[in-house]
């Protein structure tokens, strides 16, 4: 588990916390998200980037977007690398952004393995462990297609594979970052090894669960020879179902309790942990009070939470932090949000994956508390809240606001611009 020197009266999320070599301030981690905004041939990061970035360097750790380690991992449009010089000078201005801005920010390492399509490949097919479709599917430049069967990687390619992932750390050292974050999480290439399934392979990386974990140990090791192990995190998601090959059942999390057992000697910065889905048979807390019983190091915990249960289960000290995806989207300062009970907005499901600054920079910021917002902005000609929820909400301003024009307003929409801090870059 992690350090904690609490601060006293502090909701648990807002307290900071060290993982591995990685402090931070709070424990509001901004989990990895693909925006689609790398619209250029060098499929690099630009300004706009930066830009979204450092709005959202309030929470206590950024994770990028998962980002490509050569081109045969390419499985999504418009998903940035960071395997060419232009990808790494382009995230060099995102970290520095970042870092102006007092955040902090590890990169995302990812490979689509076989959940790819022959047209991110010159007509090449992608591949797997094994040979065996993954029944997935990949947004091509000409919308979403079914992924087809892959090639089985040979051993030589496999070694390839992991050198790849060693010069992308190495990459990602070069722009700046605070760490790395492996994605083997859901149906990309780690977890298709991981998977009995998907991997049918009968060499060192096959054959036995022991085996198929090689990869992603393998994996470690390159991009720890890199960083160090305590600047690099893990993301998996053990309760994961998808397609016929994902199936969270009980020998699949048992094959789960004894990688994180394995990975408790590694002296990672942390695992990030997806739990179930809601609405599934086993509920959050189970799932991680099953994950601490299997890993002693820190945990970063995610999927579905709001303010209120990630306290909970920061309270009762099932995670380290809580990592938040989607309401990071429409909430750049949510940090701030919860540290004034100010409501959340919604996002723009349209502009997840696509929308260039639309749906992406110009989402609103609340200025601190409504008081300060009022002070900073003048009372009575501002509405200080959020774009797009109607009022009054639960983070109502106080009383003698309401009489300065807060009551006659039946949106916030009007008003948008009133309370968005211009960006930092
Ligand atoms: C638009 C979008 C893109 C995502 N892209 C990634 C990604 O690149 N890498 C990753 O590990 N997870 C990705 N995720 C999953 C999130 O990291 C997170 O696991 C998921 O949104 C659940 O957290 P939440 O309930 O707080 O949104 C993405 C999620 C969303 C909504």
């Amino acid at each position: 588990m992690s350090d904690l020197t609490s601060v006293p009266g502090t909701q648990p999320l807002l307290q900071p916390v060290q993982l591995g070599a990685l402090k931070l301030p709070n424990r509001v981690v901004m989990a990895p998200m693909t925006r689609s905004r790398a619209d250029n041939e060098e499929l690099a990061p630009t300004g706009l980037h930066a830009t979204y970035y450092t709005q959202r360097a309030g929470a206590g750790l950024i994770i990028s977007e998962g980002t490509w380690v050569s081109t045969d991992a390419i499985g999504f449009i418009n998903v940035p690398g960071i395997y060419t010089d232009a990808q790494t000078t382009g995230w060099t201005k995102v970290t520095e952004a970042v870092h102006s801005a007092g955040g902090r920010i590890v990169s995302q390492l990812g490979h689509a393995g076989a959940a790819s399509h022959p047209d991110h490949h010159g007509g090449r097919l992608p591949a797997g462990p094994s040979a065996i479709n993954p029944h997935e599917m990949s947004f091509t430049p000409d919308g979403p297609k079914d992924s087809l069967t892959p090639r089985a990687l040979s051993a030589a390619e496999i070694a390839t594979t992991i050198g790849t992932y060693r010069q992308a750390a190495t990459n990602a050292l070069r722009a700046g970052f605070d760490g790395l974050e492996i994605h083997a999480q859901v149906s990309h290439l780690v977890a298709q090894f991981l998977n009995p399934r998907l991997n049918q392979r009968t060499d060192a990386y096959g054959g036995s669960s022991e085996k198929r974990a090689q990869f992603l140990l393998d994996v470690v090791d390159a991009v720890s020879s890199v960083w160090g192990s305590d600047r690099i995190g893990i993301k998996l998601s053990p309760y994961w179902n998808s397609g016929t090959a994902f199936t969270a059942d009980a020998e699949a999390l048992a094959e789960y309790d004894q990688l994180l057992r394995r990975l408790d000697d590694s002296n990672l910065a942390y695992l990030h942990l997806l739990g179930p889905e809601p609405d599934t048979e086993t509920d959050t807390l189970t799932a991680f009070t099953r994950y601490r019983a299997h890993y002693r190091g820190a945990v970063i915990a995610n999927l579905g939470f709001t303010q209120a249960s990630g306290n909970e289960l920061l309270e009762r000290q099932l995670a380290d932090a809580v990592s938040f995806g989607a309401p990071f989207i429409a909430n750049p300062d949510l940090v701030d949000r919860f540290t004034h009970g100010h409501p959340l907005a919604a996002d723009n499901r349209d502009t997840r994956f696509a929308g260039g600054a639309e749906g992406y920079t110009d989402y609103a910021t609340m200025i601190g508390s409504y008081e300060e917002c009022f002070v900073r902005l003048g009372c009575g000609t501002h509405f200080c809240g959020v774009a797009g929820v109607p009022q009054p909400s639960a983070g109502a301003p106080p009383a003698q606001y309401q009489r300065q024009g807060w009551s006659d307003s039946g949106s916030m929409k009007g008003s948008r611009a009133a309370c968005v801090i211009p960006s930092a870059s």
